[in-house]
């Protein structure tokens, strides 16, 4: 759905600080995004992810993102990523149609 994605954009304002995603996209505070939407956890080459998400089994679902995302250090207790979470589940839908669109 392309309108939930310009949504997403928006939304992945927030993200930017940390990510990058689309051509280039290199690991930076958090690692690199593209193609994190079904991706097992923790699997970026390069990056130097906590032992809470190296130890996490499984792959970023919907489910998971959803989790994750709303509430990260509640989630993941342990995660160096510093970020609050995103309140509106509306917005996380937005932001994974988002992340979907880049392989
Ligand atoms: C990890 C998404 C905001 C720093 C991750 C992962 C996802 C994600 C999906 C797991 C990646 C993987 O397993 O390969 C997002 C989204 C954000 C956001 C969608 C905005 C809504 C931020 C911000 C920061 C940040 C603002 C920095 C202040 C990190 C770090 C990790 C990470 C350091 C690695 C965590 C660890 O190893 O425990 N992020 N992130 N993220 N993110 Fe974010």
């Amino acid at each position: 759905d392309e309108e939930l994605a310009a949504a997403g954009e928006r939304v992945f304002r927030k993200c930017k600080a940390c990510h990058q995603v689309g051509e280039g996209a290199k690991n930076r505070t958090g690692p690199e995004l593209n193609g994190v939407v079904g991706r097992d956890i923790a699997a970026v080459d390069g990056f130097k992810y906590s032992r809470t998400l190296e130890e996490m089994e499984g792959a970023w679902t919907n489910e998971e993102l959803h989790g994750f995302l709303a509430d990260p250090r509640g989630y993941a207790k342990g995660t160096k990523m510093a970020f609050a979470g995103l309140k509106k589940t509306e917005d996380i839908d937005a932001v994974v149609e988002y992340l979907r669109s880049f392989d």
